[in-house]
């Protein structure tokens, strides 16, 4: 039996230079998709999994993360007292539990290996989720958003679990590839990686679109590891080394993953997560209808 997935670690170090000026001085985790801030949709998907507990690593300015997900006592207060009942049941409700988040810093833009190295103390020596905020996924026919599917994944192969997602093959370049070893359907075994192939050279056009389920041993391998793609400690650099050791899966995430990274990946999201609200769908469609004439 696989020892249980309990904690999470999402990295949020980064600086957002590609949505300046807006992210200044907001991180860019804290840009809104309609009414939340996208960390939060991510922090979701992870409660929805059966996470117990979140490891944020930050950075310098990225205070307003840690704020957003603490008790904010003067609000709370206010609208208890004009009796904004509902704003205040829909607060709490995304509140963590107590003890339920931690915090770390990375001190210097190393790259995303280097992040998940810096949770290595707060995760000790069990399996655990790592999810991306930038990519924000939406659930497709089977109802669960792609961490849960990586779980299930996981309770069937054990080892280390990745989600991944088609794009076009001009798109590869951009994202961290993975080979296709024995299929099993929605899942199948992983038989390479690399990390932002060059144009056409890349193994398949399926990318690692941001949930993983890693074993510890990872840690270790993340300590030693070389600088590579960007001049960055690349986390999917350590998986090719853990690779050697253990098991990689890859599940095709039956749903859909936005890169909010992109200006247009974050504006599409915003577009989407709209458009599957009730309340905002009907009159956003028809000002769409307006704009593109
Ligand atoms: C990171 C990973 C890459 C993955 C991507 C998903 O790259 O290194 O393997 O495909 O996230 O967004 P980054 O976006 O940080 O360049």
């Amino acid at each position: 039996m696989s020892k249980p997935v309990r904690k999470a670690v999402l990295p949020v170090a980064g600086l957002g230079t590609r949505f300046l000026p807006a992210t200044k001085a907001v991180p860019k985790e804290m840009l809104t998709i309609v009414d939340r801030p996208a960390l939060q949709h991510v922090v979701e998907e992870a409660r929805e999994a059966g996470i117990e507990h979140f490891v944020f690593v930050t950075g310098r300015n990225k205070a307003a993360i840690e704020d957003h997900f603490d008790m904010t006592y003067e609000l709370e207060d206010t609208l208890r007292k004009r009796g904004k009942q509902k704003e205040l049941d829909s607060l709490l409700a995304d509140l963590p539990a107590a003890g339920a988040t931690s915090f770390t810093r990375q001190q210097a833009p190393l790259g995303l290996g280097h992040a998940i190295w810096c949770a290595r103390e707060i995760v000790g020596d069990e399996p655990f989720a790592v999810l991306l905020p930038d990519m924000i996924t939406m659930a497709g026919g089977r109802k669960s958003r792609c961490l849960a599917q990586c779980l299930d994944a996981y309770a069937r192969h054990g080892g280390n679990i990745i989600a991944v997602e088609e794009v076009r093959p001009e798109e590869t370049h951009q994202y961290g590839i993975v080979a296709l070893g024995e299929d099993y359907g929605h899942s199948f075994e992983i038989s390479g990686m690399v990390e932002k192939p060059k144009p056409g050279t890349a193994p398949s056009n399926l990318i690692i679109s941001g949930r993983y389920v890693l074993q510890p041993e990872i840690f270790a391998v993340l300590e030693k590891i070389e600088k590579g793609a960007g001049g960055e400690i690349q986390l999917t650099d350590g998986m090719i080394a853990l690779s050697k050791a253990q098991k990689f899966f890859g599940v095709r995430f039956d749903g859909r993953t936005y890169d909010t990274g992109s200006k247009l990946g974050f504006l599409v999201a915003n577009l989407a997560f709209a458009m599957a609200r009730e309340d905002l769908a009907p009159a956003l469609q028809a000002e769409i209808r307006k704009l593109v004439g």
